[in-house]
């Protein structure tokens, strides 16, 4: 059986090690980014950063679900505006959406890919809107040359998505005061983080060792589960659907920091386009793709494959050793699914294929002869698009 192939990049010993990073690039070389455990958090705080409470806000139908979770909990009330089969937000159903309630939209990048931020931005200032990007699946991504996250009034962002960190997320409101209702984040529980840390190494080790990694990972697992009963410490997850507000002013490990100071963020955004495009050399002509190209300065997170049988595709696809997510499956329960059937389309069809910086050539290969099969095997069945 081949190793693993990891949705997302791997934490390797040599990543904790301090090194120089000549230039920073953005969002990372601004001062007034704030630094949160996770990035629902930051979405938590804008609203209350940009005074948004109990105010209306128009939110894309095809989210992830805790992001509207976070906007609800901090006090705005959502709206959602359409979304169309290529994860184009509809302008024209935002307008129509605003009401005299309606205080600011919020837009999501979809794995890296640009919505447009230009008349997005025209639209809000010509009535009186904050702006707040989502850039949780959109770390380090350009439009061209403009940064995704660099127009709106506020930006958020997740870290663990595209950086091997175990947790991180930011928030930046340039151009305004600190609220002062805003208690500063406090540092993460320490057991929790070094059981996520030493879970993340051994993980990586696992996938080039295979048992002896897996047997320390488990032991190491059931240590830090002791030691935090004893200490009544909490685990503070990852990764999860769920908002828990208890969480909410937890801010970033050290360790997180710097393994996000570290990284090389140009070399990673290098390697993703050249993963993505060697993907799409190989399977665009599949016609499953919901983009047809990469837009110069897109780094993505993930080559996206549509397919009408989406569990049976996973299923192929972790049969050949490929960790591939089923992608925003469900939405949060206050949408009107009725009202957004390319958005429901989407949530049955899309599979989240790993193009990340991690990827070595044999890999890629592999990446490539599976998607095949499922695609093949999705077709038998009667599946769309090919
Ligand atoms: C669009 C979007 N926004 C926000 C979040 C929240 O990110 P985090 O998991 O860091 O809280 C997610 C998580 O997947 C997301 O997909």
């Amino acid at each position: 059986m081949d190793t693993l192939i990891h949705s997302l990049p791997n934490l390797w010993p040599s990543q904790l090690l301090p090194r120089i990073q000549a230039r920073r690039g953005f969002p990372l070389n601004r001062s007034d980014l704030e630094f949160t455990y996770l990035g629902r958090n930051a979405v938590f705080r804008a609203i209350h950063r940009l005074g948004l409470v109990g105010a209306e806000v128009i939110a894309p139908a095809y989210h992830h679900g805790v992001e509207i979770s976070a906007l609800l909990a901090a006090g705005a009330r959502v709206r959602f505006a359409r979304v169309d089969s290529a994860m184009r937000l509809d302008l024209e159903d935002v307008a129509a959406q605003l009401g005299p309630e309606t205080k600011a939209l919020y837009v999501i990048h979809y794995a890296g890919f640009p919505q447009p931020m230009k008349p997005i931005v025209d639209l809000a200032r010509e009535r009186g809107l904050l702006v707040i990007e989502d850039c949780a699946l959109s770390l380090f991504s350009r439009d061209g040359s403009i940064h995704l996250g660099s127009l709106g009034d506020a930006a958020i962002f997740c870290f663990y998505k595209t950086v091997p960190v175990t947790h991180g997320g930011a928030l930046l409101v340039p151009a305004r005061p600190r609220h002062p209702q805003l208690p500063k984040t406090r540092p993460p529980p320490l057991l929790s983080t070094l059981s996520h840390l030493t879970g993340s190494l051994l993980f990586s080790m696992e996938l080039e060792l295979g048992v002896p990694a897996r047997a320390a990972r488990n032991a190491v697992k059931s240590l830090t589960r002791q030691l935090r009963r004893r200490a009544d410490e909490v685990d503070v997850a990852v990764g999860t659907q769920h908002f828990e507000l208890a969480a909410v002013d937890l801010g970033m490990s050290l360790v997180a920091e710097q393994v996000l100071r570290a990284t090389n963020e140009q070399e990673i955004v290098r390697r993703r386009r050249l993963h993505w495009l060697y993907l799409h050399e190989k399977l665009g002509g599949l016609r499953r793709s919901p983009w047809e190209e990469l837009p110069a300065g897109t780094c993505p997170l993930f080559y996206a494959l549509r397919v009408e049988d989406k569990d049976r595709a996973l299923a192929v696809l972790r049969a050949r050793g490929i960790a591939a997510v089923d992608f925003w499956r469900f939405g949060h329960p206050s949408v009107e699914r009725e009202r957004f059937p390319e958005v429901e389309a989407l949530r049955r069809q899309i599979v989240e294929i790993p193009c990340h910086q991690d990827l070595n050539p044999d890999q890629l290969d592999r990446l490539v002869l599976a998607a095949r099969e499922a695609v093949r095997e999705d077709s038998g069945k009667g599946g769309a698009g090919t």
